[in-house]
């Protein structure tokens, strides 16, 4: 049972077992035992790929309220930084950088790396900031939608980059004018932020009566990268997408099953740890304060091990994406389209191998972005949808893993 980073996982049936009830009927990863009957139970068989609804599964259901995906938009910095860039800055060059990753641009929040040619004025005194970009994206989902922001109820920033310690959420809630006072708070995981943030918005309308939830992925991973390791700092970009989450009738429904998982023990292959407090012990043997007040932290720049990482990524997606395809009772030839986070083309085209799904069927605009973290899933789909290829009614099995390890995946329907 060692797990795709040489680590400890359950294997697929292990799982399965696990969440087996003796009596009971899931619904999008949610078991419920007999002694919620009272709900609506839908089932029936699936017929093709391009008109699935919830009750077209053929996978019992059991709902009293469903949700979709209404609205979505996205925001990216000014500034683009080109492989031929980097190249100045590190020992690299377009053509390594584009045959392993299959990244020829990103976008990079204002900042300072140290080493680029002063021809980027904007880089240098530019006014982007991680959270006006988020809140920029939750504004295009809600126009989208025709959701009036004091409709909102709820604001889940999935980040693990924001400007403030205490979260971003409530800034963009200020920012778009949600008159009452809806909650706003982070969600820290990674690469796999938005599809844990879509879960949660789900729950909190099936569960908790909220109507509209706004789910945004964003992430300015540029200001913890190491720029003089050209084997992470490549890799990334910042970014930023939204969608909006509405309640809906339980035959609506747009998520259809979903699979979620993390794994502590592959840590060390990617990480941004708390850098360590130069003085170990604060008390003195007499309990008098030693050291004391301690410095001010900060978290050191992200150290990976792109193998490992790879290995992890193209083991578990699969496997994710199979067991939640299975639990929505449908296979990955019902699905129009595979949206996996923007990490690495090899990745994805792994991926898409693996589930037989031809790239026709593949969403990527990894070339222009790098990988956004959390913005990565919800950025592409934007683009998507704006430019035609995703339509209302369409299938996606969307994917998402890195640090924590984390993983997971959910099989939805745009609109
Ligand atoms: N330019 C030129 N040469 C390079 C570069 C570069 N930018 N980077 C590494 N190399 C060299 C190495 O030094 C090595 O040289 P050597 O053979 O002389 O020792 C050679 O290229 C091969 O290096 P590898 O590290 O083996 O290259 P690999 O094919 O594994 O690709 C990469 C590296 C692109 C990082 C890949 O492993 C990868 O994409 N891994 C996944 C990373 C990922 O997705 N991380 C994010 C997860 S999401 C999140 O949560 C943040």
């Amino acid at each position: 049972m060692a797990n795709a980073s040489g680590l400890y996982t359950a294997t697929l049936p292990t799982v399965r077992r696990r969440f087996t009830p003796s009596t009971g009927i899931y619904r999008s990863g949610f078991w419920f035992s007999e002694g919620v009957s009272k709900r609506i139970m839908c089932s029936s068989t699936v017929e093709g790929a391009d008109k699935l609804s919830s009750s077209e599964s053929r996978v019992p259901r059991l709902v009293s309220r469903g949700c979709k995906l209404v609205g979505c938009g996205s925001a990216v910095p000014g500034l683009q930084i080109s492989n031929d860039d980097l190249s100045k800055i590190v020992d690299t060059n377009d053509e390594w950088i584009s045959v392993r990753t299959g990244i020829r641009n990103r976008r990079v929040l204002s900042g300072q790396i140290a080493g680029l040619p002063e021809t980027y004025p904007s880089f240098f005194t530019g006014k982007d900031s991680l959270t006006s970009l988020a809140a920029e994206a939750a504004k295009k989902a809600l126009e989208m939608a025709e959701v009036d922001p004091d409709d909102v109820d709820l604001v889940l920033m999935c980040t693990s980059t924001p400007e403030d310690l205490f979260g971003s959420a409530p800034q963009i809630q200020k920012t778009l004018g949600c008159k009452n006072n809806p909650l706003a708070y982070d969600i820290t995981a990674a690469c796999s932020g938005f599809v844990l943030g879509l879960v949660s918005a789900a729950c909190y309308i099936r569960g908790g009566g909220f109507k509209n939830v706004l789910v945004i992925g964003a992430d300015a991973l540029s200001r913890y990268v190491d720029w003089t390791d050209r084997g992470s700092c490549i890799l990334f970009g910042d970014g930023a997408g939204a969608v909006l989450v509405q309640a809906c009738d339980c035959e609506d429904d747009g998520l259809f099953a979903f699979d979620l998982h993390s794994d502590g023990e592959g840590q060390r292959h990617l990480r941004a740890t708390i850098m360590q407090n130069e003085v170990d012990h604060v008390l003195g043997t007499n309990g008098s304060a030693v050291g004391f007040p301690p410095k001010n932290s900060s978290y050191s720049c992200i150290q990976m091990n792109g193998k490992e990482v790879f290995r992890f990524a193209v083991r578990v997606v699969p496997q994710s994406i199979e067991y939640a395809l299975e639990k929505a009772g449908l296979t990955s030839s019902n699905i129009d389209w595979l949206l996996l986070h923007q990490a690495n083309q090899r990745i994805i085209d792994a991926v898409a191998t693996r589930l037989e799904v031809p790239s026709e069927r593949v969403l990527s605009n990894l070339a222009n972005y790098g990988n956004t973290s959390a913005a990565s899933i919800p950025l592409a789909l934007d683009e998507a949808v704006r430019s035609g290829k995703v339509q209302a009614g369409h299938t996606i099995a969307a994917a998402g893993f890195g640090a924590g390890l984390t993983w997971g995946s959910a099989i939805v329907r745009w609109g």
